[in-house]
């Protein structure tokens, strides 16, 4: 059986980083509430002329350097991100240009915080069905595009960022052993952006109401999120035979510490293997797996025949685990 291994790993933020002290200037909060509540100091974010396209192209560009390819050799890439530059053309059509991919195809996927492992679940069976041998994967998220800078309950929590990979077939033991994925429309009003698609379409007084902006219910969220992240992550390792012990790394999705050390603690997993940069970036939604991975490998914290474990929960409600052998 073909599986899939991840042969390059990139990331990129905006150079703008905005602390928690300046969040103090804009509404009604401080760097100690943020810091106690969500273990975030600073987060960083585009400039006026920065979309999520520009980041994802330095990530592709970073990819490709990494593994010495060409954009001819990708076969097909696949954007993961609530924040696309437009609704259409797809972003992964931008990016294709942008970095000369002339033999790709490709599509955005939208899974908002689990929408880097949805991504990297479906590369792996692009990869998988055997007709695929280069498939890149870009989890990025623009979220100042859509945060109210007047809203306490939400804007301290987000920031931009981009984090990717290239997975291809392996012929050793190195590649993703198991997924498990999951979603629950029944989240949908507690974490969303009511305005701006089809069901409200932008007008003047849809502007006025602030409706293109995220809302959410933090509570409902937090409960849910630790909950799922805890359960699928147990689950994941149960059904492979592996206890927290044998993970090398754990690289959760970064929406909250407080949600990191919850699900690590349940899969009794020391704190020495969790991934946390939470604290640089705040919540990147799709970003984070990808931005966690790349710093990882960068540190030297990645080895050959490593079990990483990568977990995430996120709006719609979705979630779910994924369990690589480096
Ligand atoms: N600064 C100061 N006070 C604030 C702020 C702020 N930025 N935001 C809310 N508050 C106030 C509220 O108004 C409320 O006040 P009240 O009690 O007088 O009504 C109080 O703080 C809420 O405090 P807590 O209940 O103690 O806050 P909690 O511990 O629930 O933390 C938080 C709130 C951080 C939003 C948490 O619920 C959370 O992280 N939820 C998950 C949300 C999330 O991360 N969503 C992102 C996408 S989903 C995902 O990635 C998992």
């Amino acid at each position: 059986m073909i599986k899939a291994k991840i042969t390059s790993t990139a990331h990129y933020v905006p150079k703008n980083v905005m602390t928690n002290f300046d969040l103090e200037k804009m509404v009604d909060t401080s760097d100690e509430w943020i810091k106690s509540r969500t273990g975030i100091q600073q987060r960083h974010i585009v400039s006026p002329e920065e979309a999520s396209s520009d980041l994802s192209t330095r990530v592709a560009k970073d990819l490709l350097l990494k593994r010495g390819i060409s954009a001819e050799d990708i076969d097909l890439i696949i954007i993961s991100t609530v924040t696309p530059d437009h609704f259409t053309p797809s972003t992964a059509a931008i990016v294709q240009k942008n970095i000369g991919a002339n033999n790709a195809w490709g599509f955005d996927l939208s899974g908002a915080c689990s929408g880097y492992i949805y991504g990297l679940e479906t590369a792996n069976n692009f990869i998988i069905s055997g007709k695929y041998k280069k498939v890149m994967v870009i989890g990025v998220d623009t979220m100042s595009s859509i945060l109210d800078f007047t809203d306490r309950d939400t804007c301290v929590l987000f920031g931009d960022g981009a984090g990717g990979a290239i997975l291809e077939p392996s012929d050793s033991e190195s590649g993703i052993v198991d997924s498990i994925l999951h979603m629950d429309g029944f989240g949908g009003n507690f974490l969303h952006v009511p305005g701006g698609g089809s069901r409200i379409p932008p007008t003047v007084d849809s502007v006025k109401k602030r409706l293109h902006y995220i809302k959410q219910d933090g509570k409902k969220v937090f409960k849910f999120a630790v909950k799922g992240m805890a359960d699928v992550s147990e689950r994941i390792l149960a059904k492979n035979n592996l206890t927290g012990d044998d993970i090398a790394l754990f690289i959760p999705h970064q929406a909250n510490k407080r949600i990191i050390d919850a699900t690590s603690d349940r899969c009794n997993i020391s704190k020495d293997k969790v991934l946390i940069n939470i604290n640089h970036y705040g919540n990147t939604t799709a970003g984070t797996i990808g931005i966690g991975m790349n710093e990882a490998f960068n540190e030297g914290r990645i080895k050959g025949g490593d079990y990483i474990l990568l977990s995430a929960f996120g709006a719609g409600f979705t979630w779910g685990s994924i369990l690589i052998k480096w």
